[in-house]
């Protein structure tokens, strides 16, 4: 029942839930989000969380959890090693997945920072749909380098195309000529493409390109954090699996892949993450990682409570009315959006609504960070926080200069099961006035930019007071409070 008929009213997504505890939100006056915003050096991941109306920054870590996820917290088993929690998990995954083995980490990167230190050396390429920013920070860290061969209409931002997170067989081909099967270290696909806009990858490419990696004995790697929306888009938008449950689908998948992992700050809806491997061999080669950067076998970072709320996360998300929340919303936002004539990544994706920077700042020159300064304006008119995804989440060539990034976006993610439908249409709102005086953004430069993953500490000012006079105008739409 992901999808409810309504009788004399137009078709509107619905809350397959209900609130059982809430969490106050402020909105403070425009004049106060100004000084936060000059405080944070115009870059969202410095503002206070409480400085914030609407959270949209990002889907990790910060899902509802469902009442049975923190009813099972209770019985978490503290133990350094051979906690109980942990064999619950390791089972739940295994019964899911049908990957035998379990490596646990903190978090998503935790997982990439094992993978790329057991396979990638000096010269190594991975092969990826597309790239996402710490699994990149962590290749290339090590002398790696990244291929990314997202077929081009993937990076359209205006299309209809249900599955832009495909990968472009021929590219793989010729990249694989290329570089030799020898020299290439693991083939990522990303699941719910996150740096395209949440974009999905089929079934029947993922089985393509697996094949062709098996082929040339190329080990082949999923990144599920995403593959909740991934598994909602297969179900409704791939003809040949549309009678499949969620379960199925997802062991179908996991059986083309060698290793599986995933942040559970998003895939589980709690903290955390983990690799899963089909083979013993390749388990033991990455096993004394763990305790070496994460914690002991039985936990990797995690808190015991944490593995236990995931176990149950788990199985919630092989249920329709649950993944489906996140999609539903973002299309109802996304097509509102559209519709206005706000430029968006379209067809909606999972993760998030995502604005095209590119096209609604046309007149900020990439070196000025378009969607950076677009993410700052909408803090500004409305305490909405999303995220740039663009140049600045980009590393500088080594020679210094600018890699700008194919695509501008402001990413407003959807934490699941966190905002309502009204909460929903103010973001509409506030994002359709900015657009219409979008005019008043303008650009911003570095004060202080650190090399590597700039965009998380880097501080930014604004290149004219341009943040002043969006203010101004906004006031005198909305008034003092607004
Ligand atoms: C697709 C994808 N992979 C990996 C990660 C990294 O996960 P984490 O934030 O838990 O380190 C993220 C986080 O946003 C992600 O979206």
């Amino acid at each position: 029942m992901s999808e409810i008929k309504f009788y004399k009213h137009e078709q509107i997504p619905m809350e397959m839930h209900k609130v059982k505890i809430v969490q106050q939100l402020h909105l403070l006056p425009a004049d106060e989000r100004l000084a936060k915003m000059k405080e944070a050096g115009f870059n969202t991941f410095q503002l206070h969380n409480g400085d914030i109306f609407m959270d949209m920054l990002t889907d990790s870590g910060v899902n509802a959890m469902s009442d049975n996820m923190q009813a099972a917290m209770m019985r978490a088993d503290d133990a350094y090693a051979g906690s109980e929690t942990f064999y619950r998990m390791q089972e739940k995954l295994e019964e899911i997945f049908g990957m035998k083995y379990c490596l646990p980490a903190h978090q998503g990167r935790a997982c990439e920072n094992i993978l790329a230190t057991r396979f990638v050396t000096p010269g190594k390429c991975v092969i990826m749909n597309y790239h996402f920013t710490t699994a990149k920070a962590h290749i290339t860290r090590l002398g790696g380098h990244v291929e990314e061969l997202v077929k081009d209409e993937g990076l359209i931002s205006k299309s209809d195309l249900p599955f832009k997170g495909n990968i472009d067989l021929k590219k793989v081909e010729e990249c694989i000529k290329k570089e030799t099967p020898e020299n290439i270290a693991f083939m990522r696909i990303e699941s719910g493409t996150n740096l395209i806009g949440g974009q999905p990858i089929s079934y029947e490419n993922m089985k393509e390109v697996t094949d062709l990696a098996k082929k040339h004995g190329i080990v082949t790697v999923l990144d599920a954090s995403l593959l909740q929306d991934n598994l909602y888009f297969i179900k409704v938008r791939e003809e040949s699996m549309k009678d499949k449950s969620i379960r199925e689908i997802t062991r179908m998948i996991a059986d083309l892949f060698d290793i599986i992992y995933f942040s559970a700050r998003k895939f589980g809806f709690a903290r955390g993450g983990a690799i899963l491997v089909r083979d013993e061999e390749m388990f033991h080669s990455m096993e004394d990682l763990v305790p070496m950067f994460e914690g002991f076998l039985t936990y990797g970072g995690m808190s015991v409570k944490e593995m236990e709320a995931m176990t149950v996360g788990f199985d919630e998300s092989m249920e329709m009315d649950v993944i489906s929340q996140g999609p539903q919303f973002i299309d109802y936002c996304v097509k509102a959006l559209d519709e206005y004539g706000v430029p968006v990544i379209t067809p909606g994706g999972g993760l998030g609504a995502h604005l095209d920077a590119m096209e609604i700042c046309k007149h900020i020159p990439q070196e000025e960070y378009p969607a950076g300064a677009l993410v700052c304006a909408l803090y500004l008119c409305g305490g909405i926080r999303g995220m740039e995804r663009g140049t600045l989440s980009e590393e500088r060539e080594p020679d210094g200069s600018e890699r700008f990034a194919s695509m501008e976006l402001v990413r407003l993610a959807f934490p699941r099961r966190v905002f309502t439908l009204s909460q929903t249409e103010y973001v509409i709102d506030r994002v359709k006035w900015l657009y219409d005086h979008r005019d008043l953004i303008g650009g911003l430069r570095f004060t202080h930019e650190p090399k590597t993953l700039r965009f998380f500490t880097g501080k930014l000012e604004a290149t004219s007071d341009w943040p002043e006079r969006l203010v101004k105008a906004y006031k005198e739409e909305f008034g003092e409070e607004g």
